[in-house]
């Protein structure tokens, strides 16, 4: 797979490609340190067929068209369907864009299945490979069951999902992405895999307002109309749901900052495990029976310096929304 010598870090996204997931998609493209080399598409925000579409029509009119998109399950691995939930349809519109219109995509997605090409990416580039969940960990989870030694291969995973100090956003203590496929992420967690868990612990303390998205519409780009537009309908649902936050969370671009540099988050190093019965279902929690290894393969974040990743994301932002037209 293609990969080059230049030093910058080798991003796979794994998206459900909802507003945030947008946010980091141009985040990565406006990192000088960084080459996005793939979007695997999972379901969660909309559908996987949808997840796909965005992300296409997102590289696209962010000039990329080079970057591949690749389909994921469609699914939780312990279900055999999805639906996207009413709360979720609120915050991310129909069509996940906030019923922006993108142009249609002029390309398809690539033919590999995600799962697979995540088996030959840590192959391929080994340490090197980057790669960022910012939906449910169904795709990474079948990528490990075909192959664990993946679990060791990866260079680095900042994921975004899970609640360890901070009740949960679907339910008293479950987060969205991890909630979606609990099997997933407890089998991503188990795996020896070392993760850096970007959860509500910190998103929730990383805002944006409608001043800093009249900036991206004062770009005059047709990419920052989109983004304002879609990150205000964001906001506002944002206002409606979580008014004590006084703007919306940048969960998933969060995620992608901590993936290249993890010095803007506090970690706690856990040994982490998921609920998968009862009324605690999707909970990320110690996992008890591992209290005492002395290696602990999960960083769980949970402080961060706010004021330095927005000036990082307004950056990197600017950049990849005024370069087109
Ligand atoms: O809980 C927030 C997460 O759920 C984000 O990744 C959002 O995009 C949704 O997938
Ligand atoms: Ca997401």
């Amino acid at each position: 797979m293609a990969g080059n010598e230049s030093g910058k870090a080798q991003v796979i996204l794994d998206l459900d490609t909802g507003i945030d997931d947008a946010m980091a998609i141009a985040y990565v493209l406006g990192s000088p340190d960084a080459e996005l080399v793939g979007i695997t598409c999972t379901y969660g925000n909309v559908e996987v067929g949808r997840s796909v579409r965005n992300s296409l029509a997102l590289t696209e009119l962010l000039g990329h068209p080079e970057v591949p998109v690749y389909r994921g399950l469609g699914h939780a691995l312990a279900s055999d369907g999805f639906e996207v939930l009413p709360s979720t349809l609120r915050i991310h519109g129909v069509n996940g864009m906030g019923e922006v219109e993108v142009p249609e995509p002029m390309r398809e997605a690539d033919p590999t299945p995600a799962a697979d090409l995540i088996v030959r990416a840590a192959h391929e580039l080994g340490p090197r490979l980057v790669y960022v969940p910012t939906g449910p960990l169904t795709n990474l989870a079948a990528a490990l069951r075909r192959d664990p030694e993946v679990a060791r291969l990866i260079g680095r995973v900042a994921l975004m999902g899970g609640a360890l100090t901070q009740p949960g956003n679907v339910s008293a203590c479950a987060e969205a992405n991890v909630s979606q496929d609990p099997e997933a992420a407890d089998e991503v967690f188990r795996s020896g895999m070392r993760v850096t868990m970007v959860g509500l612990d910190v998103t929730h303390q990383t805002l944006l307002t409608r001043e800093e998205t009249a900036r991206w519409r004062a770009l005059g780009t047709a990419a920052g109309r989109a983004y304002a537009d879609m990150i205000d309908y964001y906001i506002g649902a944002y206002a409606e749901s979580a008014p004590q936050l006084g703007g919306c969370a940048l969960h998933d671009p969060l995620a992608a900052a901590v993936a290249l540099d993890p010095s803007l988050v506090r970690t706690l190093p856990v040994n982490l495990k998921v609920d998968l019965a009862g009324p605690t279902r999707g909970r990320t929690i110690g996992d008890e029976t591992r209290l005492n290894d002395p290696e602990k393969t999960c960083a769980v974040a949970l402080g961060v310096d706010s004021e330095r990743f927005l000036g990082h994301f307004m950056e990197r932002m600017g950049r990849a929304l005024g370069a087109g037209e």
